[in-house]
C-alpha cells in the first residue's frame, strides 16, 4: 500500500502547483486533486514526476490518501468555489480534520467559514498566503487564522515552506481566531496597492516633470533598491524600467495605462470606511486605478480641457533626493494607516493580534517585502502597545526628517499639473494627524444649524451635547445621536 500524504491541496493552478512542489522539497508526500481531473496527470507526470506526489482522480480517493487529522488545503480562486469544496469535503471528512483556504478569500467569508465548518465537527484554517509564483515555490509569507486547535497541526509544515527572515525565523505564524488571518492578508494588499501607488506616482513625476525616460529612470531606483527604500517592489520596478521590448525601446512604455484589480486593495478600503478608520493613501490607490481603468473618456478630457504644462524649474538631482524622502514619508504613513485598521479590527473582532509579529511575517517571502518592515517589527517589539507608527522614535523622527522634501515634492506635482494622490493623501493625514485642532467644530456647527444634530463644547465635559437655535427659527428640538 501507498504511504499516505501528509497534506492534500486542491487546486493545481499556478499558485497551487507551486506551493505543492515547495511542500514536496521539504521532505512531506502530498496528494493532489484538481476540478479538472486532467491537470492532475499532466501536473504528475510533468513537474511530479518522481515526488512524492499522490495524484487522485476523486474527492473520495484524495481524502483517503490522507494521514489523520487530514489536512486538506484549497487553493482555489475565492467566493463560490470554496464553498463548494467545502460542501463536497464535509461529507467525506472525519472530525477534527483541518479544511485550509489558502486563496485571497475576504475574511467575512472566512469567519462564516470557520464557524460552519467548527460546527461540522472539523477545524478551519483561512491563510492568506503572499509572494506570487515565485513566492509559492521557493517560501512565501503565510499568515494564517481559524480554528486555533488546527495551528499545531499544521505548524510544522506552514513553517518548513514559509520564506525565512536572515535569523532563520519562518515568514509565517498563527495570526488568530476565524478571519484573522485572511484579514491581515487584506491589509497587506492594500500597503501592495499603496507601495505600488507610490512608486507609479514617483515614476510619473522623473518622466513628466524631470523628462527622464525608463532608463534613466533605472538608474534611480537601483540606487534606491540599496538604501532604504530597499524592497521586492522597488526592485522589481529596477528591472521592469530596464526591459528592452524588441525594438530596444523600453517595454514598460508600450503598455496601455489602465489598471487591473482583482479587489482585495477594495476590500481594504471598504472596511476601513466600515470601521471609521483614516485609510486615506490605500483608498487613492484604489481610485487611482480607477480613474486609470476610465481611458476613453481620459482621452476626450485630455483634448478637451486645458491644464498645466509641467515645467520643471530647479536643480534635477535635488528633486530626485526629494523624492525618496517624499516615498518613504509616504509609506510610513501608509504603515501606519494600515496598523490603524488592524488595531481597530483587532477590538471590533475580538483578536490578539501581534502585530510585530505580522512585520515578520511580511518581512520576507511576500510581496511587500522590504528593509523597513524590520523597523517596523522593532519598533513594536520596543512597545507592544505602540499605538501608532508615528509614535516610535525611529518612525517619528525619518518623518521629521523627510518632512521639506516631501512637502516641496507634494507642492511642486500640484503647480506643473501632475497627479500625486497617494503622496499628498498621505501628507494631509500627516499634517491632520499632529493637529490638535481640526475645522471640525465647524462642521458641527454646519451640523446643528441645518439639522440639530448638536456639538459638543470645548468648555464643557466630553459626552455632553448642546444645540442652538442658529437662526432664530428654530425649535429647541435636537435631533437624536445615533450612527449608521
Ligand atoms: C500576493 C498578492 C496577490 C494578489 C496580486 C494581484 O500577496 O501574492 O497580493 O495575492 O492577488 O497581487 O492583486 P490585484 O489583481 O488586485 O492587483
Amino acid at each position: 500500500m501507498k504511504e499516505k500524504a501528509d497534506i492534500g491541496l486542491i487546486g493545481l493552478a499556478v499558485m497551487g502547483e507551486n506551493l505543492v512542489l515547495n511542500m514536496e522539497s521539504k521532505g512531506y508526500t502530498v496528494a493532489v486533486y484538481n476540478r479538472t481531473v486532467e491537470k492532475v496527470d499532466t501536473f504528475v507526470n510533468g513537474r511530479g514526476k518522481g515526488k512524492n506526489f499522490i495524484g487522485a482522480r476523486s474527492l473520495e480517493e484524495f481524502v483517503v490518501s490522507l494521514k489523520r487529522p487530514r489536512k486538506v488545503m484549497m487553493l482555489v480562486k475565492a467566493g463560490k468555489p470554496v464553498d463548494d469544496f467545502i460542501e463536497k469535503l464535509i461529507p467525506l471528512l472525519e472530525p477534527d480534520d483541518i479544511i485550509i483556504d489558502g486563496g485571497n478569500s475576504h475574511f467575512p467569508d472566512t469567519v462564516r467559514r470557520t464557524k460552519y465548518a467548527e460546527s461540522k465537527g472539523l477545524l478551519y484554517v483561512g491563510a492568506g498566503v503572499s509572494g506570487g509564483e515565485e513566492g509559492a515555490l521557493k517560501g512565501p509569507s503565510m499568515m494564517p487564522g481559524g480554528s486555533p486547535e488546527a495551528w499545531i497541526h499544521v505548524k510544522k509544515i506552514f513553517q518548513d515552506i514559509a520564506a525565512k527572515v536572515d535569523d532563520g525565523t519562518p515568514c509565517c505564524d498563527w495570526v488568530g481566531e476565524d478571519g484573522a488571518g485572511h484579514f491581515v492578508k487584506m491589509v497587506h494588499n492594500g500597503i501592495e496597492y499603496g507601495d505600488m501607488q507610490i512608486i507609479n506616482e514617483a515614476y510619473h513625476l522623473m518622466k513628466e516633470l524631470l523628462g527622464m525616460d525608463a532608463f534613466e529612470q533605472h538608474e534611480v531606483f537601483k540606487k534606491w533598491s540599496t538604501g532604504k527604500l530597499d524592497s521586492y517592489l522597488i526592485e522589481i520596478t529596477r528591472d521592469i524600467l530596464a526591459y528592452k521590448d524588441e525594438d530596444g525601446n523600453p517595454l514598460v512604455e508600450k503598455i496601455l495605462d489602465t489598471a487591473g484589480q482583482k479587489g482585495t486593495g477594495k476590500w481594504a478600503a471598504v472596511t476601513a470606511l466600515d470601521l471609521g478608520i483614516p485609510l486615506t493613501l490605500i483608498g487613492e490607490s484604489v481610485f487611482s486605478r480607477c480613474l486609470s481603468a476610465q481611458k476613453d473618456i481620459r482621452i476626450k478630457a485630455s483634448k478637451t480641457i486645458i491644464g498645466k504644462k509641467p515645467a520643471f524649474k530647479g536643480d534635477k538631482q535635488q528633486f530626485i533626493n526629494d523624492l525618496e524622502q517624499a516615498i518613504y514619508a509616504s509609506k510610513i504613513i501608509s504603515y501606519a494607516q494600515g496598523y490603524d485598521l488592524m488595531m481597530e479590527a483587532a477590538k471590533e473582532y475580538n483578536w490578539n493580534l501581534n502585530y510585530g509579529g505580522i512585520a515578520l511575517m511580511w518581512r520576507g517571502g511576500c510581496i511587500i517585502r522590504s528593509v523597513f518592515l524590520g523597523d517596523i517589527e522593532k519598533a513594536f517589539r520596543n512597545n507592544p502597545k505602540l499605538e501608532n507608527l508615528l509614535f516610535d522614535s525611529f518612525f517619528k523622527n525619518a518623518v521629521e526628517t523627510a518632512q521639506e522634501s516631501w512637502r516641496r515634492v507634494c507642492a511642486t506635482a500640484l503647480e506643473n499639473g501632475i497627479p500625486v494622490p497617494a503622496l499628498t493623501s498621505a501628507l494631509s493625514y500627516f499634517d491632520g494627524f499632529r493637529n490638535d485642532r481640526l475645522p471640525a467644530n465647524l462642521l458641527q456647527a454646519q451640523r446643528d444649524y441645518f439639522g440639530a444634530h448638536q456639538y459638543e463644547r470645548i468648555d464643557k465635559p466630553r459626552g455632553e451635547f448642546f444645540h442652538t437655535d442658529w437662526t432664530g427659527r428654530g425649535g429647541s428640538t435636537a435631533s437624536s445621536m445615533y450612527q449608521v
